[in-house]
């Protein structure tokens, strides 16, 4: 936990979809398997994730509003063909990622970004890319390819806390919410 100027403490936040332990396992099989070609670093089965919306720091006391926020969502759920793997040159990263996105998904992260913004809180409102990082520092950035579908029913979404280490991030879901079915 961060504490600002104003003497108050602040945590980094952000919404995501979280996979399944078992999916988590398949991305880090096919991160170990690109990583083989293309360098870098293996993000932690644990780590695996697609951010939704990335809200950064706030104050602690206002979790409970961007909780709120959360709760007026009402998206359906839906599953999520990842097909492809690229890297990004400008932050080395490697990834994983869906050739289509479900419209319902979408629907989520405008929704998401509506009614945290009714509450005040300020977010990147940078076009939402789905991806799933699977590799950082990558040395030799790969053009995308398609890889097996894995299909990833996604249920829920949650809110994540993210505190940066030496060891790397590590992340705490604070709470979930149902999408639905
Ligand atoms: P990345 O994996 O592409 O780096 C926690 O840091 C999560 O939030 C990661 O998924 C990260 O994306 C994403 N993230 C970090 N900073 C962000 C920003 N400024 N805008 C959008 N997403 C961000």
């Amino acid at each position: 936990m961060q504490t600002n100027r104003s003497g108050r403490d602040n945590v980094r936040v952000f919404f995501a979809l979280w996979p399944s332990a078992e999916m988590r396992r398949s991305l880090h099989q096919l991160a170990g398997q690109f990583q083989a070609e293309c360098g870098g670093r293996c993000m932690r089965a644990d780590t695996l994730h697609i951010t939704l919306l990335f809200i950064g720091e706030v104050e602690k006391s206002r979790l409970p509003a961007l909780m709120q926020a959360a709760d007026r969502v009402r998206a359906a759920a839906a599953t999520i063909e990842l097909t492809q793997f690229a890297c990004w040159n400008h932050n080395r990263i490697g990834y994983a990622a869906p050739d289509v996105l479900p419209p319902t998904i979408a629907a989520l992260v405008d929704a998401l970004q509506r009614e945290v913004s009714a509450s005040g809180f300020a977010f990147d409102a940078r076009a939402f890319k789905p991806h799933v990082t699977l590799l950082r520092n990558v040395r030799r950035g790969l053009e995308a390819q398609a890889f097996p579908a894995m299909f990833w029913p996604a249920a829920e979404f949650v809110l994540v806390q993210s505190q940066l280490s030496e060891q790397g991030a590590h992340y705490e879901i604070l709470q979930r919410w149902a999408l639905q079915g």
